[in-house]
């Protein structure tokens, strides 16, 4: 690249006579990200061009629906309804995968691939669930696929994590990596805002995915940690192994009763190194307040990283939305375009070990994870009906920290017991509250939040 070009303009403006040609994107969908992604690389061209080397120009993108009126630059994009036809393009350097879902992402990607096309995608499913076969048909085919968006909207936790934090022997991760649900969780506290009303709030912001089942129960989360754990441990990416709850069980009383013991319920992603193998768990969690993470309200998302040179650091920034999702996809888009001229060989492993060097450590399974627990039932307000209730826990050898018997509702004869447990293992807990449940003074099934001090 000749550099006296770029340097000689006396408004140090990018000049576009650089010698290396523009760098020509394919982009799959103009929906929130894919929108986003065009307005940001139309908008900040100049900048991006002095930070790649290079101009960046979208030259397709395919589309069925979108919102002319909302995207810049689209008069100088070739419009088409067909995906096929641009990871299939031979004008096309990098593909940028933004329409969501297993198929046809996948097919569109591996497609794309088998061109000697690099691929850019926020698509966590796909990454999740098909990654290890995307990135040995891309290792094969010496191109690059970038993710960084999948994970956390706009923060760069992958970059982090494959790059920032190289040196580590990570010990663990704690992520709140679900902006709907934080967001649900966030004014179901606040506001006392019903869990309804609120989805179909972040559904209309653009935060929930096309299902928002996924952000609910939980497999948002889980496709993103699949993802995490990889990257910070070089194992295989193994999302069926993923222990996956979501937010749809928990209550507001829940909420509160969490705050009278100094606690945040988050929706939380968890991956640590044990003796039993990799944790692998996504659940709402309660969290001392007084930790920064507890305090990381609304879509916002968080990622705390425990690693043993650096210690704990913690990546927060907005988790969904056009264009903080756009930020990291671009972001990809130069990094790609920076590394074109180098050897495949020598670019930045896709899951940040080398492939050859990618462990078959294990994943824990749920029964082994030890967390201490915090536990709601309802009671039959008579004598006996606690000891009866600590009697079984003291059985199992689960130690109470705290408990509180909350005041009947007006006119009932049940009251809301509500504790806090030292911690046990899932499969202590499971075979206890089993026991608790069976007794006929306990008149609901037995809530359970684990509980992560993060400390
Ligand atoms: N539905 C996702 C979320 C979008 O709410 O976090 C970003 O991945």
């Amino acid at each position: 690249m000749d550099f006296h070009r770029l340097t000689c303009k006396s408004n140090h403006e990018w000049c576009g006579e650089s010698d290396l040609k523009p760098v020509n994107v394919g982009l799959l969908g103009l929906g929130t990200v894919g929108g986003g992604t065009l307005n940001v690389l139309v908008r900040n061209a100049t900048e991006i061009a002095r930070r790649a080397g290079r101009e960046i120009v979208v030259a397709q993108a395919a589309a069925r629906e979108y919102d002319p009126a909302a995207l810049d630059g689209l008069d100088r994009v070739e419009l088409t309804d067909d995906a096929f036809a641009v990871v299939k393009n031979p004008q096309i350097d990098i593909v940028v995968e933004l329409i969501g879902g297993y198929s046809p992402a996948r097919e569109l990607v591996l497609e794309a691939i088998d061109n000697g096309k690099h691929v850019v995608t926020a698509n966590k499913a796909l990454i999740a669930l098909h990654g290890n076969e995307i990135f040995e048909a891309a290792q094969a085919k010496g191109v690059t696929v970038a993710f960084e968006a999948a994970v956390a909207g706009g923060i760069p936790i992958i970059k982090a994590l494959r790059e920032g934090l190289a040196a580590n022997h990570i010990e663990w991760i704690a992520g709140i990596i679900n902006g709907t649900g934080n967001f649900i969780l966030t004014e179901m506290r606040d506001h006392g805002r019903g869990f309804a009303e609120v989805l179909a709030e972040a559904q209309a912001l653009g935060y929930a995915e096309a299902d928002p089942t996924f952000d609910v129960e939980g497999i948002d989360a889980a496709h993103k940690l699949t993802i995490l754990a990889s990257l910070a441990f070089g194992i295989p990416l193994q999302f069926d192994k993923c222990y996956t709850e979501g937010i749809s069980e928990v209550e507001p009383q829940d909420v509160e009763y969490a705050e009278q013991f100094g606690y945040r319920i988050k929706h939380l992603g968890v991956t640590r190194r044990t003796g039993q193998g990799i944790e692998l768990r996504v659940h709402p969690t309660l969290i001392p307040e007084r930790r920064l993470i507890a305090n990381v309200d609304g879509v916002m998302n968080a990622v705390l990283v425990k690693a043993d040179a650096v210690g704990p650091t913690l990546y927060y920034g907005a988790g969904a939305g056009s264009l903080p999702t756009a930020s990291a996809v671009v972001a990809d888009v130069i990094d790609v375009t920076r590394s074109l001229t180098m050897d495949s060989e020598n670019r930045v492993p896709h899951l940040a070990f080398q492939p050859s060097e990618l462990s078959d450590q294990s994943v824990a399974a749920m029964d082994d994870v030890e967390t201490a627990y915090y536990l709601r039932m309802t009671a039959a307000d008579r004598a006996g009906v606690v000891a009866a209730v600590t009697g079984i826990l003291g059985d199992a050898g689960i130690s109470i920290e705290a408990m509180h018997q909350k005041q009947p509702h007006e006119g009932e004869s049940e009251v809301p017991l509500v504790m806090l447990t030292h911690s046990v293992s899932e499969r202590q807990m499971n075979a206890a509250i089993e026991r608790i449940e069976a007794l006929d003074t306990i008149r609901t099934r037995v809530t359970r939040i684990r509980v992560e001090c993060l400390d």
